[in-house]
């Protein structure tokens, strides 16, 4: 009995473990990996996002005018690991990030600009989809 109890047990963990996977790597296809973010508009995104003049700092696929090479160009950003070398690339520490860049790396050239909780719930979603 106590065999068949530890089997499923484990038999449930490796499912849910495989199906955690399946969720976080899944893509449209083409290779082009999304993470989502809850609550995020893409649309409001990219107005935060000129409002806020990210793109005199970064290129920005999508905003006409983001073509500022101060920091890096946020391109297939989705795809990255880390954020500013510090912060995992998970929907919350991009949210975090755009926020407050300097809460994690003091000496970081990009400034905490006032983004709101939604407006960088807003620009991670534009920018995991752009
Ligand atoms: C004054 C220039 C400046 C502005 C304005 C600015 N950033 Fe940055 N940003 C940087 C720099 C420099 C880095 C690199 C930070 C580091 O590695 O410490 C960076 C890093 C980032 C990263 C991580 C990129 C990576 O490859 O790791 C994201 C995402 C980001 N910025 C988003 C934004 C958004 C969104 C805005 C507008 C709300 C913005 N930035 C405004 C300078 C800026």
């Amino acid at each position: 009995m106590r065999i068949l109890i530890i089997t499923l047990s484990l038999g449930i963990v490796i499912f849910l473990v495989l199906a955690g996977l399946y969720i976080r790597e899944s893509d449209h296809g083409d290779g082009h990996l999304t993470r989502m973010v809850n609550g995020g508009n893409p649309q409001q995104g990219r107005g935060a996002i000129i409002r806020h003049g990210c793109g005199s700092c970064h290129v920005i696929a999508g905003v006409g005018k983001a073509s500022g090479r101060v920091g890096p160009k946020l391109l297939e950003i989705e795809h990255q690991v880390y954020l500013g070398g510090v912060v995992p690339n998970t929907p919350d520490g991009m949210i975090q990030w755009v926020r407050e860049p300097r809460g994690f790396s003091p000496e970081t050239a990009m400034p905490d600009l006032g983004v709101s909780e939604q407006e960088a719930r807003d620009i991670a979603a534009y920018l995991y989809e752009n």
